[in-house]
């Protein structure tokens, strides 16, 4: 056997990578075990994947951040809301991407790009003003489109971004608040006339997280409305299924609806 710890320059153990049974070129088991050669080949690979799962933590942990910022400034995106959201985000993605014959590496990838889009679909609120966000109460036509502004700020901030979980998170961002009739906001510019998009014009990581967004702000406290009972909500969502969105979507929750329930149960909003 041999085992390497996966060390930063801190000396912290990221993790450990273990080889077991050395085989020589023709695969039968070789006589004295790992080689020194071996140790150093290794030694290199686990340079390169200790740099890769720090990326990967770092990542992380400036989305968390973004997140807590966006939380600072308005207190309806929690980190345990936008949990949920991404939770239950990929439980209807893996869904509908089931009906559709994706599987394996493809559907994991395709499902971690959205759960961290998910994550993120409000941070735009960071350029909306306080006074506006955290207002009780109706808002006149001027703070609402000021509200409205934030998937235009979000959307903008992976703009210009190269990876495809940017492009992702972007999407999302940009689209949520659009609506399955075409009725929603930002919409697209045609003929000289702004227009909601609709139907599959919406992206489906937009129609997936629309959803889980109204679900979870239904259920929740919010600053103008106590927490829902579920058969309210659940009526709620059946209401706007075809109107607000996607009838398949809808009909998805509604079979998925115990494992929402238990992220719901393991993630419950943080005591003030
Ligand atoms: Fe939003
Ligand atoms: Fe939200």
């Amino acid at each position: 056997m041999l085992a390497m710890p996966l060390k930063n320059r801190l000396g912290r153990v990221l993790g450990v990578i273990e080889l077991i049974n050395a085989r020589d070129d023709q695969g039968r088991p070789r006589d004295g075990g790992f080689t020194d050669e071996d140790q150093a080949l290794i030694e290199h690979f686990a340079s390169i994947a200790t740099v890769a799962l720090e990326r990967t933590h770092l990542t992380e942990s400036i989305i968390m951040r973004m997140i807590r910022m966006a939380e600072v400034h308005d207190p309806s995106e929690t980190t345990p809301h936008v949990e949920r959201v991404s939770g239950y985000a990929a439980i209807l993605f893996e869904e509908w991407a089931r009906r559709r014959g994706l599987e394996g590496a493809n559907l994991e990838r395709q499902r971690d790009r959205l759960r961290i889009a998910a994550k993120l679909h409000d941070v735009g609120k960071v350029g909306v003003s306080d006074r506006v966000l955290k207002k009780p109460g109706l808002l006149d036509e001027h703070e609402r489109s000021e509200i409205e502004r934030h998937v235009l700020i979000g959307g903008d901030l992976f703009d210009d971004m190269p990876t495809d979980y940017d492009e992702a998170a972007r999407e999302v961002a940009l689209m949520h608040h659009e609506r399955w009739d075409g009725t929603g906001y930002p919409g697209i510019l045609e003929g000289g006339q702004q227009r909601g998009r609709r139907g599959e014009e919406i992206p489906v990581f937009a129609r997936i997280v629309a959803i889980c967004d109204v679900f979870d702000a239904l259920s929740s406290v919010r600053c103008y409305k106590p927490a829902w009972p579920e058969e309210r909500v659940l009526d709620q969502m059946r209401t706007e299924r075809g109107r607000a969105f996607d009838p398949e979507l809808i009909d998805i929750l509604f079979d998925r609806l115990a494992e929402l329930r238990a992220i719901r149960a393991a993630s419950p909003e943080e005591p003030d």
